[in-house]
């Protein structure tokens, strides 16, 4: 038998693909989702892609009763938390809802840690932890600073209460993996990004437009001091995301706080995403210059030298490779609707 894992938030995007690798790398993973942001049919997806039949609580994270159950059921050697609401626009308008969300889940999972001895937690946080700075690449030692809306502050919030948590647990592992833009899907177009409502990330939005639902995608300002002007973001596939975790997984550092970038050092900007899809899918994508975006940052990107270093991971697979895969996804699954 493989070591059990807890995945919370495990039929959402990354926490799917994340689950698949852990199969593949021969962990048990049991998963806890809400569905709040994810389809059920994932689970079908996740269990054909991987042979086997993975444990999955439907349930809220915060519902301590529920998390005693299963940490009952269950030895966990890990807790990979991944649950979270995630979009930006929704928490400036619903922020007691964000915060209620983002803080109570992962104060729900460490007290379940804390009742069931459970002395490892990955948790999912963000670049958006690094705010707006000019000074590039974002390592993990840059300033952590306030940011710039209710869904980026639970990041940084969170780190904080892990931290905090360490001082009284001294034995627990703790590993914030803060990614950059993650992008793409499962190289079968079986699991991939599929959030409810409107979507406000770049690679959904394409999608649509590949699909035929948008007629085209505003480029949301081409005045930034970049080489296009448009802003420029470090977008790494979901894949390579998910073998992240894996490698944090199985590269312990032993207790005390550890905090690695998870992205692919190269910066790409609006307008080069674009032309990667539309050469990767041979679609063709209408665009219009339109104002900026509020709370944008014009460049983001990662050095990840110290994943490469202590946990031996890198980023392998390319913008095209995300934008053939979320395509493929996308005339697979998002075509045909629920
Ligand atoms: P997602 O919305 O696809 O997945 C999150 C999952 O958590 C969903 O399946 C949702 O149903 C579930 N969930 C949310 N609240 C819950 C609750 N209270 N109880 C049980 N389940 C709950 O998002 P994702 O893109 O897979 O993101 C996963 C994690 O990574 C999140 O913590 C997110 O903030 C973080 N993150 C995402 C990005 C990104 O751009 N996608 C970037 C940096 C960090
Ligand atoms: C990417 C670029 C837009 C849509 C967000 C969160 C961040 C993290 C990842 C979780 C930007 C531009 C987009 C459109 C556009 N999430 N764009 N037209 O803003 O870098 O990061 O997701 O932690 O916290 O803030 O990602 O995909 O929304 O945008 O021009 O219709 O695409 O301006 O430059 P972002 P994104």
């Amino acid at each position: 038998m493989g070591k059990k894992v807890l995945v919370t938030g495990g039929l959402g995007f990354i926490g799917a693909e994340t689950t698949l690798a852990l199969v593949r790398e021969g962990y048990d993973p049991v998963i806890v989702d809400s569905l709040v942001n994810s389809k059920i049919r994932n689970l079908g997806a996740l269990e054909s892609l991987s042979g086997k039949k993975i444990p999955f609580y439907q349930g809220d994270v915060r519902d301590e009763t529920l998390m005693d159950k299963v940490f009952s059921q269950h030895s966990f050697e890990a807790v990979l938390h991944f649950a979270a609401l995630k979009a930006v626009g929704e928490s400036v308008t619903k922020p007691v809802l964000y915060y209620q969300n983002n803080l109570g889940c992962t104060l729900s999972v460490l007290r379940a840690m804390e009742r069931h001895g459970v002395r490892r937690i990955l948790f999912s946080s963000s670049a958006t932890v690094y705010g707006d700075s000019e000074d590039l690449p974002f390592r993990e030692d840059s300033p952590v600073r306030e940011a710039t809306n209710p869904y980026g502050e639970t990041k940084v919030m969170n780190e904080r209460m892990l931290r905090d948590y360490l001082v009284p647990h001294p034995e627990t592992e703790v590993v914030c993996l803060r990614y950059f833009n993650p992008v793409g899907a499962d190289p079968s177009g079986l699991l991939g990004e599929d959030p409810n409502g409107i979507p406000n990330n770049l690679f959904p939005i394409i999608n649509q437009v590949a699909l035929g639902i948008r007629e085209g995608i505003t480029v949301y300002g081409d005045d930034y001091g970049t080489e296009d002007g448009t802003c420029v973001r470090d977008y790494l596939h979901v894949v390579d995301l998910a073998e992240g975790h894996v490698a944090a997984l199985s590269h312990s550092k032993g207790p005390g706080f550890h905090v690695y970038n998870l992205g692919t050092g190269h910066g790409t900007s609006v307008l080069e995403a674009i032309r990667a899809y539309e050469k990767a899918t041979g679609r063709k994508i209408p665009y219009a210059i339109g104002g900026r975006r509020p709370g944008d940052i014009a460049v983001s990107y990662a050095d990840p030298a110290r994943a490469e270093r202590e946990l031996h991971w890198k980023a392998r697979l390319t913008i095209e490779d995300a934008a053939r895969d979320a395509y493929a996804f996308a005339t697979k699954v998002l075509k045909e609707g629920d």
